[in-house]
């Protein structure tokens, strides 16, 4: 099985999650691009869905899934969307895609939260995936600083502006043996808007695909 065929089977085993008629969050990345064409394929009828991106919302558009605004529709039933590392306690590194924000916030509003990945993205420690980090643009000097304060080592994603107008710095070289922690510090520092550690609100549920087929982790 290739990278992207599990992706794709973590992705068909999240159906499993849906709901007749419920209100879903959806990710953003190859493997909720899946998701979305899964979804569609399925015809699993649904009120609508609130979308983590722009490009989500396109592709959800362009297969006449319904896409609504999160402030219309009340607490979401289910969230699901992919990720660049979790650990055992289903803390996930999020935002390679740029999305981090409004992921962030799909998942805060949402009762359960599925995460899809290949079995690459369990990890023991996260950190080796450089954690994106939001940040208004004329903080990026003064945020990148409080980084290598933190250890890190922060790099801008050149060519890159964020669905909220924004920046992102990726920071590589941390160990991230507490993400709670963590979490909590980087949002702290002024002109962060969000850090793609999901700790405070992890994933409820991991579902990652092996060669074996998709495997349910929690
Ligand atoms: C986007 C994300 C994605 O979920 C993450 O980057 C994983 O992407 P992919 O499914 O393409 O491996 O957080 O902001």
């Amino acid at each position: 099985m290739t990278q992207d065929e599990m992706k794709r089977a973590a992705a068909a085993e999240a159906l499993k999650y849906v709901e007749d008629n419920s209100i879903i969050g959806v990710g953003t990345g190859s493997t909720a691009n899946h998701f979305i064409d899964l979804l569609a394929e399925s015809r699993i009828p649904l009120k609508g869905t609130v979308a983590s991106s722009v490009k989500t919302a396109e592709r959800l558009k362009s297969h006449g899934i319904k896409v609504m605004e999160l402030n219309q529709t009340g607490p979401l039933d289910l969230y699901v969307d992919g990720a660049d590392e979790s650990d055992a306690q289903l803390n996930l590194i999020k935002g390679g895609g740029g999305a981090l924000t409004r992921e962030k916030i799909v998942a805060a509003a949402s009762d359960v939260f599925v995460c899809i990945a290949d079995e690459s993205k369990l990890v023991e420690v996260m950190g080796e995936f450089p954690l994106p980090v939001e940040v208004i643009p004329m903080a990026q000097s003064y945020v990148a600083r409080e980084m290598i304060k933190l250890g890190g080592t922060p790099d801008l994603r050149h060519g890159y502006t964020t669905d909220n107008g924004n920046i992102i710095l990726d920071v590589s070289g941390l160990k991230i043996t507490n993400p709670v922690e963590l979490e909590s510090k980087i949002n702290q520092i002024t002109g962060v808007v969000t850090v793609g550690l999901f700790a405070a609100r992890p994933a409820d549920v991991l579902i990652l695909g092996t060669p074996g087929g998709a495997k349910v982790v929690k």
